[in-house]
């Protein structure tokens, strides 16, 4: 968990730091003050990369060279570390205890976050990258090995892919790596959907939110076939296309309720609990494995929200996690939140007891 933030020309922000509160941290602010920007840094110093866009350039403060983030943290055995971050428009440096070789997955296993943003309908309704990537996240932090199966898979679709596009002949060849580690990912995303469903619909009922949900994995290939029958069977069209159109690297996670698609019959209130509950269920999984859930990183909360679903919603995320940090447009939006640590936003600066 983060214990100290610094933040130097990111957006709005010019120079801006200060400690979190190892429990629920809120940041409030009028529109654009910058309390977005402020997530997104711890998001950028344990993830690497915006949530809002790929390209680095916009992160940079309109007249600076360089953006420059620090962070001191505790990883979950406790140990104490400094993590900083210098970002040009074509360079990125980031320096963990002082070292500068340091690798993404690294920095990702020893500072685990998540991120709840303001448009939840995105989860439900966006594209299959986009809640691949939640199982993957989720699955890289439980399963020792799921790194290394996702990145041997990787490089053979690759492979395959550039050997369909020269028009070779003996793709069969990468066939054989991508069902072995293929079966072995597709088996391990069904098992923690499953678990995730379960612990959602769990959490739904308790908030007496009964929506009738259903979350289902889909493998990316024919259901009932094995990848190896399915790859075999779509080799010519593969060819054709001059890529792999069957595999893992297809699946998604499809979230309907019992009236139909999620994104098409819930209200946007009705998703963003929604949302949350499936975030919330991955964070169960993960305190169990390593006995502390990630750092959740929850923007404008409270907004599409009534006050019950508040209520609810914080009290809930309050047994789950044990850092939050949550941004508000008006703290009392929020309602009370015993022992929070609250911080207050005007034009890229921290204002009232916490600034300086
Ligand atoms: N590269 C940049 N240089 C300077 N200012 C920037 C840059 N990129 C974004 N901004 C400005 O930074 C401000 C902070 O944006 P941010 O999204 O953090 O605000 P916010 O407090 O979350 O607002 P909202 O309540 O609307 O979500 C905005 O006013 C935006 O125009
Ligand atoms: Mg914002």
């Amino acid at each position: 968990m983060f214990s100290e933030l610094a933040i130097r020309n990111l957006r709005i922000i010019r120079d801006l730091r200060f400690a979190l509160s190892p429990g629920i941290n809120l940041v409030s602010g009028a529109n654009g003050a910058g309390k977005t920007s402020i997530i997104e840094a711890l998001y950028l110093l344990s993830v690497g990369r915006s949530f809002r866009h790929r390209d680095p350039a916009p992160l940079i403060r309109d007249g600076a060279e360089v953006a420059e983030l620090f962070a001191r943290f505790e990883d979950d055995r406790g140990v104490r570390h400094a993590l900083g971050m210098r970002r040009e428009r074509q360079h990125l440096v980031v320096r963990l205890d002082g070292r500068s070789s340091v690798r993404r997955s690294e920095v990702l296993r020893l500072l685990p976050v998540q991120f709840i943003g303001s448009d939840p309908q995105q989860v439900v309704e966006g594209a299959p990258e986009y809640r691949r990537q939640l199982l993957d996240t989720g699955l890289f932090h439980v399963e020792q090995n799921y790194l290394s199966l996702m990145q041997r898979y990787s490089r053979a679709l690759s492979q395959r892919n550039a050997a369909l596009r020269q028009g070779i002949a003996l793709v069969s060849q990468w066939d054989h790596t991508l069902v072995e580690t293929g079966t072995v990912i597709d088996a391990m995303r069904r098992t923690y959907v499953e678990r995730i469903c379960a612990r959602a619909e769990a959490w739904l009922s308790d908030w007496g939110l009964d929506l009738g949900v259903s979350i289902q994995y889909r493998s990316g290939w024919r259901a009932g076939w094995s990848l190896a029958e399915s790859l075999e069977a779509h080799r010519d069209t593969d060819r054709r296309q001059g890529y792999t159109g069957v595999g893992p690297h297809r699946a998604d996670m499809v979230i309907n309720t019992r009236a139909g698609r999620g994104g098409k019959i819930l209200s946007r209130g009705q998703l963003k609990m929604l949302v949350a509950a499936v975030v919330m269920a991955q964070a169960e999984i993960h305190r169990e494995r390593h006995g502390r859930a990630p750092v959740l990183l929850f923007d404008d909360l409270p907004a599409e929200l009534d006050r019950g679903n508040r209520e609810k919603l914080l009290s809930g995320l309050g047994n789950v996690y044990a850092q939050i940090v949550v941004t508000a447009l008006d703290i009392d939006d929020l309602g009370a939140v015993p022992e929070a640590r609250m911080f207050h936003v005007e034009q890229g600066e921290l204002s009232g007891p916490e600034a300086g």
